[in-house]
């Protein structure tokens, strides 16, 4: 007989991963498909810079609010139920979004769009870390981060496909379909065993996993929860969350969303068109392309590194990898930009080549974010934190991960009028190194151990780096 944490996929668990691989696409679909859509919205509705700005940037704030909402939903009424709820909210927001007659409803569509997003980005990697066999869940929890990037690169093509004849309404009601999609396949899903014996559903519990895994005897995994819950029974009050008991995890995973973020990935993923336009592609027509592949192709292509490797190399070696050479590569793109401003005076044919330098360090620095900072933070964070406090952890970790993404989008452009193209990405650069240092010395080795082993990780007075 296989123990249950056997690292087989059965059907059930199929439907879980077509959860996850749904809440995911959401979200990356919709971080991506604005920009596409934002010159025929401006012409339609005659929007002020400002009202363009909280078009653009109102469905990270509802993201923010969406990921708390999304970590008590999870908690009281369980992770399955969560996700189906933000597939719900996701489909009604982009629904109002795409038949919107003015301005202040479609800011409200994009409101209503960011609480499923920020719902889903709570319950889904959440579900993902409870539901995946030990042995398998960085995979998992990467599949949700594959399925981000995939939403991006579906949302560029998109983009690039209906701006053409200005159909902003289709770009953004088309996540409609999805939604359903993710709705229905959650109506289906099974419930996480670890939540239902929290809630001290035992029974359902077994139902549950004879259901995920047919033929398997539940007893030794459920007597693993179980003894794990002595410790760890009921729900944390915010007091436990912030208290000094947990605060290693908190600040484990509140540090790894901080340094997703400010180490720029959104600032090139919101702006690479303009960052490509200044490093010498002119036309609009190149841009495009340019971001849609060397962005979008490769941030998919590279997640299937992390996909591969997470859960024999661990999760250390590929961040810190990763943050070398995310930081090299910000070297260089600043690098690059100073070349040019030193030669476009002079000689402007060299441009080109600084251009071409710049595209290529852009396209490493993706491809390191993808197979590193990108999946690993989500595994991470859904996997360090004990069952009780585990859902309102994982959100105050996921919104401060949403609040950088706020921040980091709305200064950067000042950010590069202040202190220039190269220095705004040289300082990304330091904060890679920066992020290097603290992950080698703050982050434990999380691979292969059962979410109830992970507890013991901060008994200790010290951070065991290798598992
Ligand atoms: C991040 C997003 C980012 C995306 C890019 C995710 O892990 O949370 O902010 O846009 O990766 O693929």
């Amino acid at each position: 007989m296989k123990l249950v944490g056997a690292a087989t996929i059965t059907p059930w668990l199929a439907v879980v991963l077509a959860v996850i691989l749904l809440s995911g696409a959401l979200f990356g679909y919709d971080q991506g498909v604005v920009s596409g859509a934002l010159t025929s919205i401006k012409a339609e509705f005659s929007l002020s810079a400002l009202l363009v700005e909280v078009v653009t940037s109102w469905v990270t704030l509802g993201a923010l609010f969406g990921a708390l909402l999304g970590g008590e939903l999870a908690d009281r009424l369980g992770r399955q139920r969560a996700v189906l709820i933000a597939g719900l909210v996701f489909t009604l927001g982009s629904l109002v979004e795409a038949l919107a007659p003015d301005t202040i409803v479609l800011v409200g569509g994009r409101l209503i769009v960011g609480l499923g997003v920020g719902i889903a980005a709570v319950a889904a990697p959440l579900y993902a870390a409870e539901l995946a066999p030990t042995a398998l869940r960085g995979r998992f929890i990467s599949a949700y981060q594959l399925a981000v990037a995939g939403g991006i690169f579906a949302a560029y093509l998109v983009d690039g496909w209906l701006s053409k004849v200005g159909a902003w309404r289709w770009m953004l009601g088309l996540s409609a379909a999805p939604g359903l999609m993710l709705v229905a396949v959650a109506l289906l899903a099974p419930q996480s065993p670890r939540w239902l014996i929290r809630m001290g559903r035992r029974a359902d519990a077994v139902t549950q996993l004879q259901k995920i895994h047919p033929g398997v005897d539940p007893s030794p995994n459920l007597d693993a929860i179980a003894a794990a819950l002595t410790h760890d029974s009921g729900r944390a009050s915010w007091a436990e969350v912030f208290g000094p008991e947990w605060r290693r995890p908190l600040l484990v995973g509140v540090g790894l969303a901080v340094f997703q973020q400010i180490t720029g990935i959104n600032a090139i993923i919101y702006y690479a068109d303009q960052i490509f336009q200044a490093a010498g592609f002119t036309t609009q027509a190149a841009q495009t392309t340019v971001t849609t592949w060397a962005v979008g192709g490769v941030n998919v292509a590279a997640t299937f590194i992390a996909i591969a490797f997470i859960d024999q190399l661990g999760r250390r070696k590929l961040l810190l990898a990763g943050l070398v050479g995310m930081a090299l590569s910000l070297a260089v793109v600043g690098a690059a930009f100073e070349f040019m401003i030193s030669v476009s005076t002079a000689h402007s044919a060299t441009t080109s080549t600084a251009g071409i330098v710049t595209l290529a360090a852009l396209v490493v620095f993706i491809a390191c974010f993808a197979f590193s900072l990108g999946p690993v933070v989500w595994t991470v964070i859904n996997e360090i934190f004990p069952g009780h406090i585990r859902g309102r952890a994982v959100a105050v970790a996921t919104a401060v991960n949403w609040a950088s993404a706020f921040i980091v989008s709305q200064v950067f452009l000042s950010l590069i009028n202040v202190l220039g193209n190269s220095f705004t990405f040289w300082l990304f650069g330091l904060f890679c190194v920066i992020g290097w240092i603290w992950v080698f010395y703050a982050i434990p080795e999380t691979k292969g151990r059962s979410l109830e082993q992970m507890q013991q990780l901060w008994k200790h007075g010290r951070t065991k780096r290798a598992a």
